[in-house]
C-alpha cells in the first residue's frame, strides 16, 4: 500500500488503524478500544489498557536482543566511548528503579532529571517510567530560575542530576545551578541523586543529596509497574507566550504505539538498525528519538556528547556515522549550517565510509533549501524535512520513507501523517484557498501520544490550543498547503522563536528584561541569523533620569537573561531606544520591528501611533549590524 492508501485507511477507521498499530506493543491488559472521547474536546487513547514504557523499551527485547547494543555512548568532549547492551541496560535501569523505590518513589510521583548527554540520563528516564513515576527532564542549558519554575510546577519528590556537563572549552557545573534552583523554589524535593563525573566533583548536602552509585549499592532491582494507558509517562516543559513554560503531558499508551509506528513508516528502519538523533535529552527530539522510539522498536541508539563542529572538528558526525554504522540520522538544520560554514567543501568527509547511511532527517526548525541541497550533494542520500512539535512528540507532516518516498519539494516537510488532518484557517476559522497563507490547525482529536492536556493547567491547555478554532488544535504555526496536499510551514503565530532548533519564548525574555531596575519598557523579537536560524533581539527604554552609559545597561541585560533563562537563549543583541513603536491602542508593533531588523519590506501599520519612531528602530538595529548583508 502507498501513502495515499494508508492515509485513507486511517481516515476510514481511525480506531482500527490505531488498534492494529497497538498490537506491536506489549500490554499487561489489552485496551478494549483506541479512542476515549467521553471528555471531548479533551481526548485520551488506550486508557483502559495496562502497560509499561520501560518494559516495552528494554525488558521485552532482552530474550531476543540481550547482547545487541541498546545504547552507544560517544563523547568526543571527554574522549569516551561505551556500549550498553539491552541485557546490561535492563540491569542498570532495574537497579536505579530499586533505589528510587526504596526512597519512596512510586506510581504518579514526579522526578526531575537535569543531566548532560550521558547514558545515565537515558537510564534515569527509563528507571522512572519503570516504576510508574513521571519524569520531567530539564535541558542542561537552562539556568537555575528556569529549573526552579519547573520544580514548583511539577513538585518532584526527587531530582536526578550530575556534577557537570561539558561544553566546548568549559565544564558547566550543574550542582551549583541545582542548589540555586532548590533554594529559589517553594517546593523542595525529598532527595537528589548526583552522578559524580571526573571533570567536576559536586558537594553533597547531608541527608538530601546522595551519590548516584552509592545510593544503588544496597537496592534490590525493581520490577516494571504496569500503568493505565492514559497515565502520564512524562512531562516536558516547552516555551509558550509567557515566561511560565507549558508542561506538555505525554500519555503512556499512545506514546508507545505512535512512536513505534513511526520507526518503520516514517524512518524506514528495522529492529537491530542503528538510529542516531543528534539532539539532547532535554528536548522532545531527545525524548522521542534518542531515548524512547529506537528502544521501543529494538534499535540501537546513540548518545552523543558533543557538537557538530569543534569537537574536535566538523567531521565528527561523519566519523560517528561510519564508525557505528548508522542507518538513519536525524538532526536540526542548524547543525548542518554549522558544518557547512566550517567546511563548505566537505573536506572532513574524506576517509569516512558513509555507505551505511540511508537517509538524513531534519526537523526542529525550517529547513532552508540551501542547507538541504548542500547536505544532499555531500552525503548522497535523501534529505527529508519533517515537521513536529513538543506537543505532538512525533511527525505531523513528513515523507513516509518506510511506506513510499514521495517527491521532495524543497522548503516543504511534505504531507500529513495518518492521525493528522491539517487545515489552513483564516482568523475567523474559515479554510483559506489552496496556496494561501493562514494558521495551521489540526482537526481534533489529535492522534495517540500527543498531549491530552498541560500539567496542572487544563484551562491554559484549552485557551492555548482549543479555543481559537473550535474543533481544532491550533499549532501556533502559520503556513499553507498546495495543490498536491503538501504543507509549508512559514512562521509562528505567537511569541515563540526558534534559536538553533531550540524553542524559546520572547515573552519570557521580556519578563526578565522588565525586571532590570533601569528598564521602563521593553520588547524582544526574533531576527534572522545565518547559523541559528533566529536570534532574539531586545529593545529597551530606560526609566526617566537614568544617566549611566547605555553600554553598561545593555551588558547587564545580556547577563540577566543568561543568568535567569540560560546561555541557550543566546541573547546578545540589545539596543536602548527612546520609545517603542505602538498602535494607537498601545500594542507594541513587534512584527514591524522584526521586519525592520530583517530588512523585509512592510506596509506601515495604519494604526501606528507615531511613524517617526520607526526611524529610530532602523538606527538601533543598524547599530547591532542588522539587517544582515
Ligand atoms: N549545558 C550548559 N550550557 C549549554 C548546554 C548545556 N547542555 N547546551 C548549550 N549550552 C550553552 C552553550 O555553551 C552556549 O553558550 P555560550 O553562549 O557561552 O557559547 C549557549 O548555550 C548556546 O548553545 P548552542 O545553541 O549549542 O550554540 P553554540 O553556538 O554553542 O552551537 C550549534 C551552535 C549550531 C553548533 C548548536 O546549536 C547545535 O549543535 N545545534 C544542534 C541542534 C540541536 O541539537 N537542536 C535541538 C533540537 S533538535
Ligand atoms: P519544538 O516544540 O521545540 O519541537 O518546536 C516546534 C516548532 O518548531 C514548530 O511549531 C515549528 O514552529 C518549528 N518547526 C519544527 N519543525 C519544523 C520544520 N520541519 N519546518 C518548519 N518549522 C519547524
Amino acid at each position: 500500500m502507498g501513502y495515499a492508501d494508508i492515509y485513507r485507511s486511517w481516515q476510514d477507521d481511525p480506531n482500527a488503524f490505531w488498534m492494529a498499530a497497538a498490537e506491536a506493543i506489549d500490554w499487561e491488559r489489552n485496551p478494549t478500544k483506541a479512542l476515549f472521547h467521553e471528555n471531548a474536546p479533551l481526548y485520551e487513547w488506550f486508557s483502559d489498557g495496562l502497560t509499561n514504557t520501560c518494559w516495552n523499551a528494554v525488558d521485552r527485547h532482552v530474550p531476543a536482543r540481550g547482547s545487541q547494543a541498546a545504547i552507544i555512548y560517544d563523547s568526543p568532549v571527554t574522549g569516551t566511548k561505551k556500549t550498553i547492551t539491552y541485557r546490561e541496560l535492563q540491569v542498570l535501569v532495574a537497579q536505579l528503579s530499586g533505589a528510587l523505590q526504596e526512597r519512596g518513589i512510586g506510581k504518579g510521583d514526579r522526578v526531575i532529571i537535569y543531566m548532560p548527554m550521558v547514558p545515565e540520563a537515558i537510564v534515569a528516564m527509563l528507571a522512572v517510567t519503570r516504576i510508574g513515576a513521571i519524569h520531567s527532564v530539564v535541558f542542561g542549558g537552562f539556568a537555575s530560575n528556569e529549573l526552579a519554575v519547573r520544580i514548583d510546577d511539577c513538585q518532584p519528590k526527587a531530582i536526578l542530576s550530575a556534577s557537570c556537563g561539558i561544553e566546548p572549552g568549559r565544564v558547566v557545573e550543574y550542582k551549583p545551578l541545582l542548589d540555586g534552583a532548590i533554594e529559589m523554589a517553594s517546593h523542595s524535593p525529598d532527595f537528589t541523586l548526583i552522578l559524580q563525573r571526573e571533570q567536576a566533583s559536586a558537594s553533597l548536602v547531608d541527608g538530601r543529596d546522595f551519590d548516584w552509585n552509592q545510593a544503588q549499592e544496597s537496592a534490590s532491582p525493581a520490577d516494571c509497574v504496569f500503568v493505565e494507558g492514559n497515565q502520564p509517562a512524562y512531562i516536558l516543559y516547552t516555551s509558550g507566550t509567557t515566561g511560565q513554560p507549558k508542561g506538555v503531558v505525554r500519555p503512556t499508551g499512545g506514546h508507545l504505539v505512535a512512536l513505534n509506528w513511526t520507526m518503520k513508516n516514517v524512518y524506514n528502519v528495522d529492529p537491530g538498525d542503528v538510529f542516531w538523533a543528534a539532539s539532547d535529552v532535554g528536548w522532545v527530539v531527545g525524548h522521542s528519538y534518542i531515548c524512547y522510539a529506537p528502544l521501543i522498536h529494538g534499535n540501537t541508539t546513540i548518545v552523543f556528547e558533543g557538537k557538530p563542529v569543534g569537537t574536535p572538528d566538523s567531521g565528527t558526525f561523519w566519523r560517528i556515522i561510519s564508525e557505528h554504522s548508522v542507518r538513519c540520522f536525524f538532526t536540526a538544520p542548524t547543525a548542518f549550517r554549522a558544518i557547512k560554514r566550517d567546511d563548505p567543501q566537505g573536506e572532513f568527509l574524506k576517509g569516512h565510509d558513509l555507505t551505511c547511511l540511508d537517509t538524513l532527517y531534519l526537523a526542529g526548525e525550517r529547513a532552508d533549501p540551501d542547507t538541504i541541497e548542500w547536505a544532499k550533494d555531500l552525503l548522497d542520500v535523501p534529505v527529508i524535512d519533517h515537521w513536529w512539535q513538543t506537543e505532538t512528540g512525533y511527525t505531523i507532516a513528513g515523507n513516509p520513507m518506510g511506506i513510499e518516498q514521495l517527491p521532495v519539494k524543497l522548503g516543504s516537510p511534505t504531507v500529513p501523517m495518518p492521525g493528522y488532518q491539517i487545515k489552513i484557517l483564516d482568523d475567523d476559522g474559515h479554510p483559506v484557498p489552496t496556496g494561501e497563507l493562514g494558521s495551521i490547525a489540526i482537526k481534533l482529536p489529535l492522534p495517540p501520544g500527543t498531549l491530552p492536556t498541560l500539567w496542572n493547567a487544563e484551562d491554559r491547555f484549552r485557551k492555548s490550543y482549543l479555543e481559537r478554532f473550535p474543533g481544532y488544535y491550533d499549532t501556533g504555526d502559520a503556513g499553507m498547503s498546495d495543490e498536491d496536499g503538501y504543507v509549508w510551514i512559514m512562521a509562528r503565530t505567537d511569541d515563540v522563536i526558534n534559536v538553533a532548533g531550540h524553542r524559546l519564548s520572547t515573552g519570557g525574555m521580556e519578563e526578565v528584561l522588565a525586571s532590570h531596575p533601569d528598564v521602563a519598557e521593553c520588547a524582544v523579537v526574533g531576527v534572522a541569523d545565518a547559523l541559528k536560524g533566529q536570534l532574539p533581539m531586545g529593545f529597551v527604554c530606560l526609566t526617566k533620569g537614568v544617566s549611566r552609559p547605555n553600554g553598561e545597561i545593555t551588558a547587564e541585560c545580556v547577563r540577566l537573561v543568561r543568568d535567569r533563562i540560560g546561555p541557550v537563549a543566546a541573547f546578545k543583541l540589545v539596543a536602548v531606544v527612546d520609545r517603542l513603536p505602538k498602535t494607537r491602542s498601545g500594542k507594541i508593533l513587534r512584527a514591524t520591528m522584526a521586519k525592520i531588523a530583517d530588512g523585509i519590506e512592510f506596509k506601515q501599520p495604519a494604526t501606528i501611533d507615531d511613524p517617526a519612531i520607526l526611524d529610530e528602530i532602523r538606527e538601533a538595529v543598524a547599530g547591532l549590524g542588522y539587517p544582515l548583508q
